[in-house]
């Protein structure tokens, strides 16, 4: 059976084998990793910041989430699948999770990522995330110390941290909420306007008389 929860002291059992599929699963795409050590995870587990899939006790999944810059922001870090488990929607699932765990915890923060996965783009794209210039980003360096271990860093670098590989994506949630406000303003519009509209037809059309009229020429022309 598959569990998706968020985590706590019991999966600390875990970590080293967390830590073997970011690590694996980075070297197999060829592509950079910002490189985590035990205690981390360990912190991001004890802190209930992270999201475990298991399937029958065995890990198959896992992510965590952070806050950054004073809590202004909070990124979702660390997305790994068990490759047997991957195409099933599973990292959807982890996502959906992370998502409304940030959103709890931190409901003020801006949500973002940074990638150079398709999927993690179009799963973060799904829920409304979107892609931003580095400088949107938080400015803590803390975050982006977390880059060093990867081996794209140079670039992060001599770029003065403003491109690299990978590609931003931001949540915004006032952003979401101005546009729902927007989209729900709009919708009332028209609502008064169907209503408005439907008043005047049914002054000028009366439906009953309309249908009897349509019976009565039905009638004679058989
Ligand atoms: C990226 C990863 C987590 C996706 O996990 P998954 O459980 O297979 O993904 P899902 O089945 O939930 O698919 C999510 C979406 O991404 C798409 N997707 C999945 N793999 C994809 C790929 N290789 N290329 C393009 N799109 C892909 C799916 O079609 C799906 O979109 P849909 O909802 O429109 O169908 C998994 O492949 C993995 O662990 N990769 C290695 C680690 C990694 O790259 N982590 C991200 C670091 S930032």
């Amino acid at each position: 059976m598959i569990d998706i929860n968020i985590a706590s002291k019991k999966d600390v059992k875990y970590i080293s084998e967390i830590l073997e599929l970011i690590e694996g699963a980075a070297k197999k795409r060829g592509t950079g990793i910002a490189k985590r050590k035990p205690e981390y995870i360990e912190k991001k587990i004890l802190e209930n910041k992270s999201i475990i899939a298991t399937d029958n006790g065995n890990l198959i999944g896992y992510c965590y989430i952070e806050s950054w810059g004073h809590q202004k922001f909070v990124a979702t870090s660390g997305l790994i699948v068990k490759e047997e488990y991957r195409g099933q929607g599973l990292s959807k699932k982890i996502k959906n999770k992370a998502f409304n765990l940030s959103r709890e915890k931190f409901p003020k923060a801006k949500l973002f990522s940074i990638t150079t996965s398709i999927a993690v783009m179009k799963l973060n794209m799904d829920i409304g995330y979107k892609p931003v210039t580095f400088k949107e980003l938080t400015d803590d360096r803390a975050f982006w110390k977390g880059c060093e271990g990867c081996v794209n860093y140079k670039i992060l670098q001599q770029t003065n941290r403003t491109h690299c590989l990978c590609t931003g994506l931001l949540y915004d949630p006032k952003e979401v909420e101005k546009k729902e406000d927007d989209d729900n303003k709009t919708l009332k519009v028209y609502s008064r306007w169907f209503k408005y509209k439907f008043q005047i037809l049914s002054k000028i059309v009366k439906p009953k008389k309309v249908l009897n009229k349509a019976k009565e020429i039905a009638f004679f022309s058989f």
